[in-house]
């Protein structure tokens, strides 16, 4: 297992670009399945939760060619339809192939995902849209079998859930609706850029969809979609991940090729604590600052700010004057970085899903470990900004979406080594 050194303190400043968005590349590269042909897809970044899809997809007989983030996908030879435990425990992402593999195929056997670590994932959502489309869903030793023995039909479908929308059950259902017969409705459907992504990916198919980026989607079903060649938008996440190092270690960070827009709750709430950055067409630039403020931050749905940042918005939170809340709206349990951070010198209080920060003067480095991927960077940044040195083990959790992270800190003036545990 390798771990990760950082001598804390080493202000970060220059120029990061942005690499390819993981959470729109999943769902894309599973849309390619409904082509007829080789599509051609651009920054695709380079992860290990990419490369867990690429697995998936040669298991089932699909022909992947993945060079300089350039992915090649010809569904041509499939002849398996199904997603083993092995894959599936490793990356629940997966689940976004059910909805293009039943369009398509009109079968598909998934491992049931089951909770993570950021909490319980049910799946109920994708279920109940299936099903509204004439599928037919039978759970057997642990699997999803989901089979429909004629095509499926365009309905109504009420998307949302106790936590609102949910992003890959608008994937697989906005992808199955596609091919079906006549028009699909999805109200409360999400309207994350990734989803938006998705939606102009499968109308240069030839889909025909309307509403994307609403929370209602109108779909016309076609009888075919042809392969295409497309290019996947940045990370927001990994952006907001950046601009958070800039302002942790007082540098001044450009973190290239954004788009400003899909971060716009994220740069508002930076900017309630007092620190500024330059927005440009395609980059937002840190201005280092002094102490910033405490604020107070509520996960939710897109627009809302992202449950994605809310780890490492905490480490930023924990240092500014005075006390924060986080409230996670999102996955209610998704608090497994706090343990970690308290180590680092943090003060965080959890009241159910609500964190109390008081806010600190500084980290001291300390052992820690990673646990899932977001919580896993809040650490990384927490450890840059330390007095002394950090250690972080376990992680493999960050690989699975951050590319070449060490390296772009690394070019950005960060000690970090990756060591042999
Ligand atoms: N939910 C249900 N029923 C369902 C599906 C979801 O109740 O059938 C609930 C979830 O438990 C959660 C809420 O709805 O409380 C939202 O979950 P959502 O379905 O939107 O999550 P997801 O689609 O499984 C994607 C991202 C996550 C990100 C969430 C929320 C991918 C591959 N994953 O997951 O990304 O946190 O949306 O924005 O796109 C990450 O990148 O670290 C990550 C976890």
């Amino acid at each position: 297992m390798e771990k990760f050194i950082i001598e804390g303190g080493a202000k970060l400043s220059g120029t990061v670009r942005i690499s390819g968005s993981k959470n729109a590349a999943l769902p894309i590269i599973s849309a390619s399945l409904l082509a007829e042909g080789k599509t051609v897809l651009h920054n695709i970044p380079d992860v290990k939760d990419i490369k867990t899809l690429i697995r998936i997809l040669e298991y089932m007989g699909v022909k992947v060619r993945f060079e300089r983030n350039t992915l090649e996908v010809d569904p041509s030879g499939i002849y398996r339809y199904t997603a083993p435990y092995e894959f599936v425990s490793t990356m629940r992402g997966s689940i976004c192939l059910l909805g293009p593999l039943l369009a398509k195929y009109g079968q598909a056997r998934f491992s049931m995902p089951g909770g993570c670590l950021i909490g319980a994932r049910p799946i109920d959502l994708h279920i109940k849209g299936l099903k509204k489309l004439g599928v037919e869903v039978l759970i057997e030793e642990g699997y999803i079998v989901g089979k429909t023995p004629r095509k499926l039909k365009g309905s109504n479908i009420f998307l949302g859930g106790n936590f609102g929308s949910s992003v890959l059950a608008t994937a697989n259902i906005m992808c199955a609706a596609t091919m079906a017969k006549g028009e699909t409705l999805i109200e409360f459907a999400a309207s994350e850029p990734e989803i938006v992504d998705l939606a102009m990916f499968l109308k240069k198919m030839g889909a025909r969809i309307y509403g994307e980026g609403s929370h209602c989607l109108r779909i016309e079903g076609v009888k075919n979609l042809k392969s295409v060649e497309y290019s996947i938008i940045p990370d927001r996440i990994e952006a907001g991940t950046y601009i958070l190092a800039g302002y942790l270690t007082r540098g001044s960070i450009n973190v290239k090729n954004v788009v400003p827009g899909h971060l716009f709750s994220f740069l508002d709430k930076i900017e309630e604590t007092g620190v500024s950055f330059k927005s440009r067409k395609n980059s937002i630039e840190t201005v280092p600052s002094g102490r910033w403020r405490s604020v107070d931050v509520i996960t939710l749905p897109y627009p809302g700010f992202p449950t994605d940042l809310q780890a490492q918005m905490m480490t930023y939170l924990s240092l500014a004057e005075g006390i924060s809340t986080v409230t996670e709206k999102v996955f209610p349990e998704r608090f497994i970085h706090v343990a970690e951070l308290n180590r680092l010198g943090a003060n965080i209080n959890l009241d159910g899903a609500k964190a109390i920060i008081k806010g600190v003067d500084r980290f001291k480095g300390s052992k820690t470990m990673a646990s899932d991927l977001r919580a896993s960077a809040a650490i990384v940044l927490a450890g840059l900004a330390a007095e002394g040195e950090t250690e972080i083990s376990r992680i493999y959790h960050l690989d699975r979406g951050y590319e070449n992270f060490e390296q772009k800190l690394v070019a950005l003036g960060a000690k970090i080594k990756r060591i042999k545990s």
